[in-house]
């Protein structure tokens, strides 16, 4: 095995990814106390919660609170998911960090997700991203449905190209590459990626894995191989997509730390706190969480 970066980024996604996805309304100040948790834990960037329609994610209608109420560690980067301007409104208002923007290879499940083709999508973006950056904030971009799609099947990788060349010329500082449904394999991640590198630096691109077949953690490490350093995860394993039917959980933070902590990386996590929070939002859930990690602390507690 040839790794050779030593330096990893993990960008929490969970308490947006995780909890949008959830059937039961996590009180906002729980929200709160588990961003803080997580703020303490050595991550360095959490995607706190996102400014769509709350009609559409009913579970994050508390964004401006949450991101209003939370507490600011030094380092840390508070990002938000936003579709549009007036999303972004709403996010700036509250003192957002860095915005996300998103959007799908596939020209489905945009649709379902955010109602719009790709084609309409485009401008959306770029007036959102422009006005972000005006604002003095980062932006990164999200292509959703790279590695497969729930309506359509197989995704060409020319339509991700498209898409990240089209985020890219936006202004966005990173891509995230988004396994939305989970089906993504290992060959077929290194496959993916020898084309995308081919045009665009790794340092321009993060994975985005979810976990739906098992095959994240598999994913991850063949993406560092082909020298991938930041990957997006939810801690224990939380999340979905509500408009991409069998989208189950993301990339478990644990599990990830599990390995990189294994292979000697840097990521400046502390593995104790992380559990600590998993412990936190947990009970907040009143279910077990289910990555591998917080299933092995629960058999040895129990
Ligand atoms: P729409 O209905 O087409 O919106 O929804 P519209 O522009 O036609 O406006 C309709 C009404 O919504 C208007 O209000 C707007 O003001 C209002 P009215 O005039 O009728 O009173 N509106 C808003 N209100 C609050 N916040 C806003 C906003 N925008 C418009 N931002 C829209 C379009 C994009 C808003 C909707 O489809 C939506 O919110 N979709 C979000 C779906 C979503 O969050 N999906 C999950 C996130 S993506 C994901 O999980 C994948 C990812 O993790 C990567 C991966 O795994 O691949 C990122
Ligand atoms: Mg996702």
């Amino acid at each position: 095995m040839k790794i050779d970066p030593t330096t990893i980024t993990i960008k929490e996604v969970g308490p947006r990814d995780g909890l949008q996805n959830e059937a039961v309304f996590i009180p906002t100040a729980d929200k709160i106390a588990w961003v803080n948790q997580l703020s303490h834990s050595g991550l360095s960037y959490i995607e706190v919660t996102s400014f769509v329609h709350p009609k559409w994610i009913p579970a994050l209608a508390d964004a401006v609170e949450v991101m209003s109420g939370i507490e600011r560690v030094p380092g840390v980067t508070y990002a938000a998911l936003v579709p549009n301007v007036k999303g972004l409104e709403r996010a700036l208002a509250a003192q957002v960090d860095e915005v996300s923007v998103f959007m799908s290879a596939s020209e489905t499940h945009n649709m379902k997700n955010i109602n719009k083709t790709r084609q309409d999508t485009y401008p959306i973006l770029a007036e959102t991203a422009k006005a972000a950056l005006a604002a003095g904030k980062t932006v990164r971009g999200y292509v959703s449905t790279v590695f497969g799609c729930p309506y359509e099947g197989a995704v060409p990788v020319e339509d991700v190209i498209r898409v990240t060349d089209a985020l890219l010329e936006m202004g966005v500082q990173e891509v995230s590459l988004g396994d939305t449904i989970g089906v993504a394999h290992p060959r077929q991640v290194q496959e993916v990626l020898e084309v995308l590198l081919r045009r665009f630096p790794a340092e321009r691109l993060a994975m985005h894995f979810h976990d739906t077949r098992g095959m994240a953690i598999a994913n991850v490490l063949v993406s560092l191989e082909m020298g991938m350093t930041t990957f997006d995860s939810s801690l224990g394993g939380l999340g979905g997509c509500p408009y991409a039917l069998g989208a189950s959980g993301n990339l478990a933070t644990d599990d990830l730390l599990y390995l990189l902590d294994g292979l000697g990386m840097q990521t400046g996590v502390d593995g104790e706190k992380l559990r600590e929070a998993a412990r936190l939002i947990q009970e907040k859930m009143g279910r077990p969480l289910m990555s591998h990690s917080m299933q092995a602390c629960q058999g040895q507690e129990g």
